[in-house]
């Protein structure tokens, strides 16, 4: 028996192009006399932020920080850390932090806690995807969600699996097939 990687699609490029257009038009009103200091969380983010950000018709700085999370899937307890730290100074700044999905939670409770801890005007964030069903961390609703999702493991569009499939243009499921070998 061996393995096989299946993606079925579950969002394709054109239904996620509407959804920025939709998202970055709201932002943008939302915005009307801010400066935004749009914070993308890497690797994920990277397509998302990149479509996002040229369509909101505001003024805008861009940085990006990276985490790690670590601890077992068994474990309800997970460990958050930074990989990389953002470079800008965020005390003042109207803050959106771009994620590509929220799943257990655990990640985007850090970064808030860490977030608010820097003192910035304001702090929102804007998530592509969204796992309500596998919520563990206690955590207020993000403001924008481009799509809220099954439970399912997705690929394309930034997130990957094993650092593979960023490059899809379109999110898929990934379905791990036995395959009979003779
Ligand atoms: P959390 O469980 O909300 O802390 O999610 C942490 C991270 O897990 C996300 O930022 C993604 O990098 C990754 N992740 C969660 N669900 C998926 C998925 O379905 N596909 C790819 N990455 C995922
Ligand atoms: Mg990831």
């Amino acid at each position: 028996m061996s393995k096989m990687e299946r993606i079925e699609p579950l969002l394709t490029a054109a239904q996620i192009r509407n959804r920025v257009t939709e998202l970055a038009a709201q932002i943008t009103k939302d915005y009307q006399d801010k400066e935004i200091l749009l914070l993308g969380t890497l690797k994920g983010a990277y397509v998302f932020i990149a479509d996002l950000s040229r369509e909101i018709d505001r003024p805008m700085e861009i940085d990006f920080l990276k985490v790690s999370s670590y601890g077992d899937s068994t474990s309800p307890i997970s460990q958050v850390a930074f990989d990389q730290r953002p470079s800008t100074e965020l005390s003042d700044k109207h803050v959106l932090l771009v994620e590509d999905i929220v799943d257990t939670g655990h990640t985007l409770a850090y970064l808030r806690r860490f977030l608010e801890s820097q003192n910035p005007a304001s702090l929102k964030v804007c998530a592509l995807l969204d796992k309500p069903s596998r919520r563990e961390a206690k955590l207020p609703e993000s403001e924008y969600i481009g799509f809220q999702i099954p439970d399912k493991f997705v690929v394309g569009y930034g997130l990957d699996y094993g650092q593979r499939y960023r490059n899809m243009p379109y999110v898929g499921e990934l379905i791990f097939e036995e395959v009979n070998k003779w």
